[in-house]
């Protein structure tokens, strides 16, 4: 029988009817260790990964830096595996860097791009050698300048800038995070403007910093039709680099951002990575800038569809004729996705029967005080009752890592396979 599935991948396959988890039935990993559960594949991280690298590596001479976004998910035996891979990593916190010095991350590998960061944030960053840290704001660096000439004063530690474009683009206007406004009107906080880039790049290297990059992130989740602007941002990203290097600042690195992920709807139209590369590499031939290496900060992308949730159905509901599957898990604590942006959109399968014929609308409910909570709205799938085993597909990314406890519901644990 032909594949009827859209997500199926290295982790997720279907055999007759039944959902598999790396190899292993998903009904049988939900009944060894419980629900709800979120269960991770190796291979399709890796496999992200790869493919990844063989783009870059494709496109361009350059040395290549693949730096994971690991706000996107930080679990220790991701971090490892993709160190292993050859990854470098995109830190926004003093606890993310520390995480990724406990996976085996060198501090010369890690970028640290914060925000609102405070003495005591800058103050633990400057104590990693190597590492490099982003500059997001000119304020910002004052306070680092000021705390190089009380206590580092002889440490020549590398700064990069994030700028912030004039433009963004995001699945949602809570993940667009460059422009001036988002698309609902939020004045948004990253990045430094154009016209103080140049002043900031000036005092770090006045301060006694080495800058050593340029780096912007547009926002996460873009699909085919954002590439336009996209491709916009990466011409001002160039130019930006070309104007500092005839100022006299010869940069290392351009940094690229994320934003491009994997599918997560039927009809979403997949975002063109590989051109996205090769556009941005043959940008960069151009312009004979001087630059070592070109870095992207894939979160999503390399994890997203290399995880699901297990939940199980507690009970089927009947109210004012609308049909809810109530299952054993709060989306806030689970997969929040949803609940936090109205566009987020997880496909939710039934494990023991993927595919099926009589097909009725059913919420998929979660067991928080909260009327948002709800895994999937109106779904099409096949009949569900008591016991069964639902997935929650691309629960790689940005679900785990915005868990919270609401309601003093757990946070599952996690598994890897
Ligand atoms: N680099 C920077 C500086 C970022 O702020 C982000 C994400 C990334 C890289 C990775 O973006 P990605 O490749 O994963 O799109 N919580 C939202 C996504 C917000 C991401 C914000 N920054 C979600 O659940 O979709």
């Amino acid at each position: 029988m032909p594949s009827m599935t859209w997500w199926e991948n290295s982790f997720l396959t279907v055999r007759g009817n039944k959902l598999f988890l790396g190899g292993r039935e998903a009904s049988d990993v939900a009944r060894k260790y419980g629900t709800p559960l979120y269960v991770y594949g190796k291979d399709q991280v890796s496999s992200n990964f790869r493919r990844l690298q063989t783009i870059l590596k494709e496109a361009t001479p350059l040395e290549t830096r693949i730096c994971y976004a690991m706000k996107a998910n930080p679990n220790s035996s991701i971090l490892a595996l993709l160190r292993n891979e050859g990854a470098w990593i995109d830190a926004v916190s003093p606890g993310e860097i520390q995480a990724a010095l406990d996976a085996g991350f060198a501090p010369q590998n890690i970028l640290f791009t914060g925000t609102s960061l405070s003495t005591r944030d800058l103050r633990s960053a400057f104590s990693r050698t190597g590492l490099t840290i982003n500059v997001d704001a000119p304020e910002q660096l004052e306070s680092m300048v000021d705390i190089k000439r009380r206590s580092f004063r002889n440490k020549a530690t590398r700064i990069s800038v994030r700028w912030n474009p004039g433009l963004g683009i995001g699945f949602s206007p809570r993940a667009i995070t460059a422009g001036e406004r988002s698309s609902d009107g939020t004045p948004i906080k990253f990045g430094v403007e154009e016209k103080k880039v140049l002043a900031t790049y000036k005092k770090a290297a006045q301060s006694g910093f080495s800058p050593v990059g340029l780096h912007q992130h547009l926002g996460s989740g873009w699909v085919k039709e954002d590439y336009e602007t996209v491709k916009k941002a990466v011409d001002k990203l160039v130019g930006m680099a070309s104007n500092l290097e005839r100022r006299g600042f010869r940069l290392e690195f351009l940094d690229f951002g994320g934003g491009f992920g994997p599918k997560y709807h039927k009809n979403q139209s997949l975002f063109p990575v590989r051109e996205y590369i090769q556009y941005l590499c043959q940008k960069i031939d151009e312009s004979h800038l001087r630059i070592k290496a070109v870095a992207l900060e894939p979160g999503k992308y390399l994890t997203g569809d290399a995880g699901v949730l297990l939940l199980r159905v507690e009970y089927i509901k009947e109210s004012y004729g609308h049909l809810f599957a109530c299952v054993n898990g709060g989306t806030y604590n689970t997969v929040p996705r949803p609940a936090i942006y109205t566009q987020a959109y997880h496909e939710i399968v039934n494990c023991s029967r993927v595919d099926g014929r009589s097909r009725r609308e059913i919420t998929i409910a979660g067991n928080l005080c909260e009327t948002g909570d709800v895994f999937g709205r109106e779904r099409l799938i096949p009949p569900l009752k008591k016991g069964d085993i639902l997935a929650v597909l691309c629960a790689g990314a940005y679900c785990h890592s915005m868990a919270s406890n609401f309601n003093l519901r757990e946070i599952p644990q996690e598994i890897i396979i």
